[in-house]
C-alpha cells in the first residue's frame, strides 16, 4: 500500500497518526478466506488466539467487539501451553508481528499436534517458515508490532468474522471515520498532549468496561513500553469490589484514574461509575472521565485506542524517553533464549 510506504517506522508519533491507514493495510486472500469458510462448514467448537504483547492485543479486542454475536467460545492465550479444552474441533489463530515470539511458537506446534485448524498471521521469522501456506496471511512488515496493531487487526477481524458467519465490518469506511474523529482531538480541552501532561509523574489507572477493557490493558502496555512508566487497569465492576477498597492509601500513591467512558452504558452503570469516581476524589485521587463520542462500538475501541496511543507518545514527549526502544523486552526475550 502506497501511502503506507511513506510511514517513517522510526517515529512512533507518526506511525499512530497512521493508525486509520493502517487498518485498510492488509487484505485477506480469497484462499485464505476459502480455507476459513471450508473449517466452518465442518463446523468448529471454539477459536483460540495464540499471541504475546503488542501481537496480542488485537485479539483481545476483537474478542469483545464479537463478543455478543460468537456463538462460540474465543479465547486469547498468551502462553506457551492451551488450555485441555482446546481439541481437534478448534481453530487456532497464531499470531507474531515478527514471527519469532518463542512462546506463540510453542502453542503453535502444540495446536498442530493437537491437529486443531491452525491459521498464522505474521511478517516473516521462524512462525512463517514453519507454518502451512494455504493458512499463513503475510502482514505488511516493517513497524513495531505494538505500532502494528490496527495491521494485525486487520487480519484478524475478518477471519473470525468469517469463521463465525459473521457480517465483514468494513475497515476501509471504518478507516475514514476514525480519520476524520482524530482530526478533531488537538481541539477538545483534553487534548493527547493536555492528557500526557495531566499523568506526568502519576500512575496511570485505567478503567475499561466491556469492549473497553482491552483497550484499557492496551493503553497500559502503550504507558509501559512508549513511555516507559508504570500503569495500572481495572475493569467495571469488578473496581466496585477491590480497587475501590484500596483507594484508602490513594494520598500516599500518585495515582491517576482514568475511565474510559462508553456510549454504551446503561444507567446502572453509569451511576455505578460516577460512585466509584466519587469515592476516588473523596480519597484525594482526581479521576478524569474520558467521553470521546464515536458511532459504533468498534469505532470506539479503536478510537480510544489512537487516542490513548498518542497520549502515550506525547508522555514520552514529555519525559524524554525514546517511545521505539524497548531494550528490557529484547533483552528478557535473550535470556529466554539463552
Ligand atoms: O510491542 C512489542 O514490541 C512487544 O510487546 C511484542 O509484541 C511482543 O514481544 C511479541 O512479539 P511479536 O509481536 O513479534 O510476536
Amino acid at each position: 500500500m502506497e501511502e503506507l510506504a511513506n510511514v517513517d517506522p522510526s517515529d512512533m508519533a507518526a506511525m499512530v497518526a497512521s493508525f486509520p491507514l493502517m487498518l485498510k493495510a492488509t487484505t485477506l486472500s480469497n484462499e485464505f478466506l476459502s480455507e476459513a469458510i471450508r473449517i466452518r462448514n465442518q463446523g468448529l467448537d471454539g477459536i483460540c488466539i495464540v499471541a504475546m504483547g503488542g501481537s496480542a492485543i488485537a485479539g483481545e479486542i476483537c474478542k469483545e467487539i464479537l463478543a455478543d454475536s460468537s456463538e462460540v467460545p474465543i479465547l486469547c492465550i498468551r502462553e506457551y501451553i492451551l488450555p485441555k479444552t482446546v481439541n481437534r474441533r478448534w481453530v487456532v489463530i497464531a499470531v507474531s508481528y515478527s514471527g519469532n515470539t518463542e512462546e506463540t511458537i510453542a502453542a503453535y506446534k502444540e495446536a498442530n499436534r493437537r491437529e486443531c485448524s491452525v491459521f498464522v498471521l505474521t511478517t516473516g521469522g521462524i512462525l512463517n517458515q514453519i507454518s502451512n501456506d494455504l493458512r499463513k496471511h503475510m502482514l505488511p512488515p516493517t513497524f513495531q508490532p505494538r505500532a502494528a496493531l490496527p495491521i494485525i487487526l486487520a487480519g484478524i477481524l475478518p477471519l473470525l468474522e468469517t469463521l463465525l458467519n459473521l457480517e465483514i465490518t468494513n475497515l476501509p469506511k471504518l478507516s475514514v471515520e476514525l480519520a476524520k474523529k482524530a482530526a478533531g482531538w488537538e481541539q477538545l480541552p483534553r487534548s493527547p498532549k493536555e492528557m500526557a501532561h495531566l499523568l506526568k509523574g502519576k500512575i496511570p489507572l485505567l478503567i475499561g468496561w466491556r469492549h473497553l477493557i482491552p483497550v484499557a490493558y492496551r493503553a497500559k502496555c502503550q504507558f509501559n513500553e512508549n513511555s516507559k512508566v508504570f500503569a495500572s487497569i481495572s475493569q467495571i465492576p469488578e473496581i466496585y469490589h477491590n480497587e475501590i477498597e484500596g483507594t484508602r492509601s490513594c494520598i500516599d500513591h500518585p495515582i491517576s484514574p482514568v475511565f474510559l467512558r462508553s456510549q454504551e452504558e446503561d444507567e446502572k452503570t453509569k451511576m455505578g461509575i460516577e460512585s466509584a469516581a466519587a469515592i476516588f476524589q473523596e480519597n484525594g485521587c482526581h479521576p478524569e472521565h474520558l467521553n470521546l463520542r464515536f458511532d459504533s462500538r468498534i469505532e470506539e475501541a479503536l478510537g480510544f485506542t489512537m487516542y490513548l496511543d498518542m497520549v502515550s507518545v506525547r508522555l514520552a514527549e514529555i519525559l524524554g524517553v525514546n517511545p521505539l526502544s524497548v531494550e528490557r523486552i529484547a533483552q528478557m526475550k535473550r535470556r529466554l533464549r539463552d
